[in-house]
């Protein structure tokens, strides 16, 4: 067996993209500095050397080199879709009240929600620092567009938490502008700085967003189902903030009255206690909702796989198809 077939797809891809890999992080250690205030490196060398999976900078790094593109600004774009991705991460730790990022404490512990939405801010603006360096209006377009859709996302699943009434197409909404509009910027950009036909720039965006409708569906089912110890985070953070994901939305839609009334407790009230969290998990597998939630992504991981069917033949494009499999059965 070769080592092709062994090794995971997002190893494989590290493995293949490592130069430029080691470029794109070296641009990010440059930029992330600031000479006048001293906080900024500190709380971004925090979330940063922390590591994270540097799956959205490789989408453009493949993406770019796939469409045969030889100069030197997929770098840039690689490293300004990290950017965004970091400064969300800030922000939405932030939002969530969350204790714990890439198996740290998040900055909003160690700091404080000052620091994290200004560090935030201080990222978002480099990054459009760094895109600009490339003059290429189509992808300024296409990143400040995905932005806006991920903080369109962010707002929209603040407004239906805690509601009952959510159901699965606001949640697809709230997925794909919070998680999947950065996924399809970052593999779309690889191919427009490479100057791909329309076609091939379609097949690129449709795959991203699918990939990363699954990734959030994967990372909420994680959230219930995953351990800390793996994925970095804690988990029930779903739960306590009071989020309508996937799972529950299913198996509220099959509760009966009792059942109904503990969401309603739960999530709508916020009248939490200890064991909740075990009963919440109770119902969710009575229903079926986790296997159900997981078929979604399945499907999901499918569109993503039929999108490269678009794209012509080359070695990263199976590795992006393998990836596709990958984010369903991921465990971090
Ligand atoms: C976390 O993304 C935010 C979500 C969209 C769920 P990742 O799981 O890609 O985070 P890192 O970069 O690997 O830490
Ligand atoms: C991830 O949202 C999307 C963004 C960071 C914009 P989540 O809140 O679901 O992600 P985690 O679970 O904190 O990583
Ligand atoms: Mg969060
Ligand atoms: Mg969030």
């Amino acid at each position: 067996m070769d080592a092709s077939t062994i090794a995971k797809p997002h190893d494989r891809l590290a493995d293949w993209l490592a130069d430029d890999m080691g470029a794109v992080n070296t641009l990010i250690q440059t930029r992330m500095a600031s000479e006048h205030a001293p906080r900024i490196p500190e709380v971004t060398r925090h979330l940063v050397d922390a590591g994270g999976k540097r799956l959205r900078p490789m989408l453009t790094l493949a993406a770019a080199h796939m469409c045969g593109y030889e100069g030197p600004y997929h770098v840039h774009l690689a490293a300004t879709v990290e950017f965004i991705h970091t400064a969300t991460l800030l922000h939405d730790d932030v939002v969530d009240e969350s204790a714990q990022r890439r198996g740290r404490p998040t900055a909003n512990l160690l700091w404080d929600n000052k620091s994290s939405v200004l560090v935030g801010d201080y990222l978002f603006s480099r990054s459009f620092q760094l895109m600009t360096e490339t003059g290429n209006m189509d992808v300024l377009r296409i990143l400040s567009d995905a932005s806006a859709t991920i903080a369109e996302g962010e707002v929209l699943q603040m407004t239906a938490a805690q509601d009952l009434a959510t159901d699965e197409s606001v949640y697809l909404q709230v997925v794909r502008g919070k998680t999947a509009a950065l996924f399809s910027a970052a593999t779309e950009v690889g191919g427009v700085i490479a100057g791909a036909d329309k076609t091939t720039v379609q097949a690129l965006f449709d795959y991203g967003d699918a990939l990363g409708v699954a990734f959030q569906i994967v990372d909420d089912l994680l959230d219930y189902q995953g351990q800390s110890s793996a994925t970095g985070k804690n988990v029930g953070d779903d739960f306590r903030e009071r989020k309508l994901t996937l799972p529950v939305i299913k198996a509220v839609a099959k509760a009966d009255a009792e059942e109904r009334a503990f969401w309603s407790r739960t999530i709508e009230k916020g009248h939490q206690e200890e064991s909740d969290l075990d009963h919440a998990l109770n119902l969710l597998h009575r229903h079926g909702a986790l296997e159900a939630t997981q078929h979604n992504a399945i499907a999901w991981a499918d569109k993503a796989k039929a999108a490269m069917s678009d794209v012509p033949a080359h070695p990263l494009r199976d590795m992006l198809i393998d990836l596709a499999d990958y984010v369903v059965e991921r465990i971090n």
